[in-house]
């Protein structure tokens, strides 16, 4: 008999343990009804150690003195990393028409902004936000930060990188790729410009420990990500966005994202290009009369 053939198929309360362990760690939840695909990446770690039980992953996921190390292996095989150059374009117009000259005239005296992109996957998201800050010329000579977090180390290894093929820059302007990287052999390096802005670290938006090295910030992108969480784990990332959130700043969630029945925290503001939420804060630190 295969070591294939010997692997038991996953009972019911086998899936209802596991699910539940990796929904505790990271937020993400799997349904019943995608079981097939997390047997099918479970069963890949078990063939990995050489556990021919579900049970036996299980304990080794609870037990073993490795079992942190284990459970950042899994994450890796379960989480969605697919992301790409400007996505979502028309949130990223508001974001440099709209929200940017807005956050310019507040931050003034400072001449500082930071920008969080929480779930950045491979960092085109935080490239991209890079390149739009750049593009503003009236940030010129500001202290200006775009990092990237995420739970899979393996993401952040091709998003410190910075060498992207061509399909990642599928729906971005040419003159973007022009200015800011350059060819190495089929594909594009980020060129100095705009890897002097950005930063990237490992950080699992549930641990609350990791979370107290995030400083104040002015936006978070958090696009998505939350779609793969329930709702008691968006309340609580929802609940660190709120507490990092400067007051007045700005959440930008993805375009299939919304607060409704998870957070009345934020105010909806309806912006010419979306809709977008932004921690509450008076008229005045808005910079406007009242
Ligand atoms: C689909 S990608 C989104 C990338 C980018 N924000 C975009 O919209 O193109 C989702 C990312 O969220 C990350 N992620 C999932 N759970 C996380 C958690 N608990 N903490 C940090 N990152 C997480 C995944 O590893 C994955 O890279």
């Amino acid at each position: 008999m295969t070591w294939l053939e010997s692997q038991h198929e996953m009972s019911k309360e086998d899936f209802r343990l596991l699910r539940d362990l990796i929904y505790t760690y990271c937020g993400i939840f799997f349904h019943d009804d995608v079981r097939y695909i997390f047997e099918r990446r479970i069963g890949a770690r078990m063939r990995e150690l050489g556990l021919a039980t579900h049970q036996d992953y299980y304990r080794h996921l609870r037990y073993h003195p490795k079992r942190r190390t284990e459970l950042e292996e899994i994450v890796e095989l379960l989480t969605t990393n697919e992301t790409y150059f400007f996505r979502e374009e028309y949130q990223l117009r508001a974001f440099s028409e709209e929200i940017l000259p807005e956050l310019i005239e507040r931050n003034a005296s400072r001449r500082r902004l930071r920008v969080w992109s929480a779930g950045c996957s491979t960092g085109e998201e935080v490239y991209t936000v890079g390149i739009l800050l750049r593009e503003n010329r009236k940030l010129d000579g500001w202290n200006l930060e775009v990092f990237g977090n995420d739970i899979s180390r393996k993401v952040l290894q091709v998003a410190r990188k910075g060498i992207y093929g061509k399909n990642a820059f599928r729906v971005m302007e040419p003159y973007y790729l022009k200015h800011y990287f350059h060819p190495v052999g089929n594909s594009y390096a980020v060129d100095e410009s705009l890897r002097s802005l950005v930063s990237f670290g490992y950080l699992n938006l549930l641990d609350g420990e990791m979370l107290q090295l995030v400083g104040e910030v002015d936006v978070v992108f958090c696009r998505n990500v939350l779609i793969y969480f329930d709702a008691s784990a968006r309340i609580r990332v929802l609940a660190t966005f709120h507490d990092k959130l400067r007051r007045g700043g700005y959440l930008l969630l993805g375009h299939s994202e919304s607060l409704v029945n998870v957070s009345t925290d934020f105010e909806l503001v309806h912006l010419v290009n979306d809709m977008v939420y932004r921690k509450a804060c008076t008229d005045l630190e808005l910079g406007r009369s009242a």
